[in-house]
């Protein structure tokens, strides 16, 4: 089966899904590495066409991937677009995980999601409790998807020894978000609604649900740290956790957001939203173990997303002043990540 330490050096690398928040991140962290980048866009390759992504992978035969392409949202979009959260992220998963079986690809891992455990599973969540008690309801077609990938992975490794590995991230924020105002999840809202608030001079934000929930967040440098550090280190088909141990009310993240953007005004709670799962919190026992755990405090990371915010914000102007002027057309001009990039995707 895997080897460990296993070797990056020298090797190929494809990050699917680089323009994405996740993968932004792992390139980011693999420049630091000397390896073979690969990646393509969904213009060249849709990862949802299989023909397609195997022509690719005969061509390209990657020795590592790094699979972070996915349909992701927040709890309106999963529970809206539900036939295309469950179908594009079978296809996705099954389509690269294939491809690289077949293309003998030495190491895989696969991103799932801490929504693939149980809804009403106890705290702090343990790896073992994936399949114990039913889903929550709002996004349970993409924690489906997901659990059919991590069930690839482990299927190919049992009956091939395919060196493939799974990893669960909690809650990430970071540059590259998706700012979408009704798709985007927590984090990108709440730097976007506070945002929007301080420059109107709005007096109050209205924040969904009674604030008492609890939640974890982890800065998507961070998580790339992590699977970088767990493709050198893991092999195994358990999954690992990944997360920083600790979490926070709703009320109190709201607050430490609305600081960071400078906005002054009153924070109300909206009691007719609901709330979600009272806690979601990853054990994260089996990833310290291993010998990680995250640096970035979530006061440092907010305002580094925040940061992050306000140049996409001030790319996206310039495009548009730029598209206005009769200068480059759009595709020339989008950047990846942009929140534009995403508002298109989402709608
Ligand atoms: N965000 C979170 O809080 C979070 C938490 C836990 C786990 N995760 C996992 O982390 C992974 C990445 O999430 P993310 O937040 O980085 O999402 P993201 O910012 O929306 O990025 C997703 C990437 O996948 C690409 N993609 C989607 N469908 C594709 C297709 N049919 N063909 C080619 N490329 C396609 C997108 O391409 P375009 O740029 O062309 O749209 C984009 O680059 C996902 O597996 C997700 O489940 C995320």
């Amino acid at each position: 089966m895997g080897r460990v330490p296993f070797e990056l050096k020298g090797k190929s690398v494809f990050v699917a899904g680089h323009r994405g928040m996740v993968g932004g991140a792992l390139v980011r962290r693999l420049a630091q590495e000397r390896v073979d980048l690969l990646t393509v866009t969904r213009s060249e390759v849709d990862l949802c066409d299989q023909a397609a992504v195997q022509k690719w992978f005969a061509a390209k035969r990657p020795q590592v991937v790094f699979l972070a392409a996915a349909k992701v949202g927040g709890i309106v979009a999963n529970n809206t677009l539900r036939a295309e959260f469950l179908f594009e992220n079978l296809v996705i998963a099954a389509n690269v995980i294939h491809a690289a079986h077949i293309n003998n690809t030495e190491k895989l891992i696969f991103l799932g999601s801490s929504c693939i455990y149980p809804k009403l599973a106890p705290q702090p969540l343990r790896e073992d409790y994936i399949l114990t008690g039913p889903l929550e309801p709002t996004n349970e077609p993409y924690a489906i998807a997901k659990i059919a990938g991590i069930k690839m992975v482990e299927a190919y490794r049992n009956q091939y020894g395919s060196d493939f590995i799974s990893v669960m991230p909690t809650n990430l924020y970071g540059p590259g978000d998706n700012y979408h105002p009704e798709y985007s999840h927590i984090v990108a809202a709440l730097i976007r609604r506070f945002h929007e608030a301080k420059v109107s001079g709005a007096k109050n934000v209205v924040v969904w649900g009674t604030g008492t929930p609890r939640r974890e967040f982890l800065y998507v440098d961070d998580l790339a740290d992590a699977c970088v550090h767990l493709m050198r280190t893991y092999s195994s088909d358990e999954l690992v956790n990944i997360g920083t141990g600790e979490d926070i009310t709703i009320a109190e993240f709201a607050r430490l957001v609305a600081a960071t953007v400078g906005f002054n005004g009153d924070i109300s709670f909206d009691r007719s939203r609901p709330d979600g799962t009272p806690r979601k919190l990853l054990d994260i026992s089996r990833l310290t173990s291993l010998g990680w755990r995250a640096r970035t405090s979530l006061v440092h990371g907010i305002r580094s997303a925040y940061r992050a915010y306000l140049s996409e914000c001030d790319l996206a102007r310039g495009a548009r002043m730029k598209q206005s002027d009769g200068g480059l057309g759009t595709s020339e001009l989008r950047r990846p990540n942009q929140p534009e990039d995403k508002n298109r995707k989402l709608r």
